[in-house]
């Protein structure tokens, strides 16, 4: 029996991880350490959470003394760090807390790590790993050709990359440094059931279902590289059980979409399938992002070669099953977009 920390398992990507590996394994325990905020959501666990392989701690990955309680009290040999600010955009208007959580969040679990699972100078208990959950966003834009490879120099330019690329770097600098056995995977970006409204592909549907203007930054051909989140799960899954210590694994399914595609594909599946009159003209083009990505694109060879990774939905199928799941789970969409959720969309949107 492996114990899996999982942070931030109370996430869009958490949850459908812990949810792939209890649905998948007997024999693995986790342990889910989530903050809750505005993101957490425990409703995204409720298939699980009577699961006795499963355990909730409510803390936030800052706090010291929670997380070594913790490691004091239960034997862990994977941390999986999906805990953190993930918004791009809140990123822009708020940039500390990307500090806080991704970057001091980060090293202070590996220093309780380090010390749990220290056997002496730079040795460590057999089988343990730091995994670090990374983004293709610390590589930066690319241009119409080309792909980010695992060599790609870091270059980001969001707080949110920036922050996610500073603690990839200590993640490195710990296994160089103190030889503390390590991966980390570079996703690109994701969909599926639980993301929160404020991502493209959930806010765009919602926005449609509710008659709303359907806000395109820019001249919406800004292109990102789509992956079903199961697709992710499963490469993380790989990567701690054969990856190579102190290896960089990029995941991405050579899905690449320009942003408007994306909103067209939305309004025709609710044009289909709920509400005829909905429609293009309600697409209002605003105002751009600062410091727009122009195009992200994963080149995911390594993994494939060196653990047979592959995806296994592709996104004809995969966003059907998405729209369906949200269709099919309004109270969900609805808990989670009252309360704060208008605040932030009032504020993000009202002068775009
Ligand atoms: P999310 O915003 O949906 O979830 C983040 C979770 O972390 C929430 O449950 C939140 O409560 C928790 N959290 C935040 N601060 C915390 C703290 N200080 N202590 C403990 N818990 C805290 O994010 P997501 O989209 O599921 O992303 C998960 C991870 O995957 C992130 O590290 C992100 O950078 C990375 N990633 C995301 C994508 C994507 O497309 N969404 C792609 C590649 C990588
Ligand atoms: O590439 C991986 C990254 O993908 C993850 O690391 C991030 O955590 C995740 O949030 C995501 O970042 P993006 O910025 O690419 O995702 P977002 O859904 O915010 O935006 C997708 C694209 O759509 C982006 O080009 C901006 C655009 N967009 C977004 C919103 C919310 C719009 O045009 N209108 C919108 O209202």
């Amino acid at each position: 029996m492996k114990t899996y920390l999982v942070t931030g398992g109370a996430g869009f990507i958490g949850s459908n991880f812990i949810i792939y590996m209890l649905n998948k394994y007997d024999d693995v325990k986790i342990i889910n350490v989530d903050a809750l905020t505005y993101a957490g959501n425990l409703e995204n666990l409720k298939s699980v959470e009577n699961n006795p392989n499963y355990k909730f701690v409510q803390a936030d990955i800052r706090d010291r003394e929670a997380i070594q309680k913790i490691f004091d009290e239960n034997t862990v040999d994977y941390v999986v760090n999906f805990a953190a600010e993930s918004h791009v955009d809140r990123s822009i208007s708020d940039p500390d807390i990307f500090v806080q959580t991704n970057v001091l969040g980060t090293v202070n679990l590996l220093n309780i790590a380090k010390a749990a699972w220290s056997t002496g100078d730079d040795t460590y208990r057999d089988g343990v790993k730091f995994h670090q959950v990374s983004t293709d966003e610390v590589y930066g834009s690319l241009g119409e050709t080309g792909f980010f490879m695992e060599t790609t120099p870091l270059c980001p330019h969001s707080p949110y990359s920036s922050s996610k690329a500073a603690s990839d770097m200590f993640v490195k600098a710990y296994h160089d440094t103190y030889k503390l056995p390590i991966n980390i995977t570079r996703c690109s970006n994701n969909y599926g059931p639980y993301q929160f409204p404020e991502k493209l592909i959930p806010l765009i549907m919602n926005n449609t279902l509710l008659h709303k203007d359907l806000p395109v930054y820019g001249d919406g051909m800004q292109v990102r590289d789509w992956l079903y989140v199961d697709d992710h799960c499963k490469a993380i899954d790989m990567v701690i059980r054969d990856g190579v210590d102190g290896e960089v694994y990029n995941v991405g399914g050579h899905n690449e979409r320009p942003n408007i595609f994306i909103v067209k594909t939305i309004i025709q599946y609710i044009k289909e399938n709920v509400d005829e009159t909905v429609g293009e003209h309600m697409i209002k083009y605003v105002a751009d992002r600062k410091g727009h990505d122009r195009r992200y694109g994963i080149d995911p060879q390594k993994i494939k070669d060196a653990l047979g990774w592959y995806p296994e939905t592709c996104f004809e199928v995969g966003i059907k099953k998405t729209l369906k799941w949200y269709l099919d789970n309004q109270d969900w969409v609805k808990n989670v977009t009252s309360g704060e959720y208008q605040k932030y969309y009032e504020k993000m949107y009202k002068d775009k």
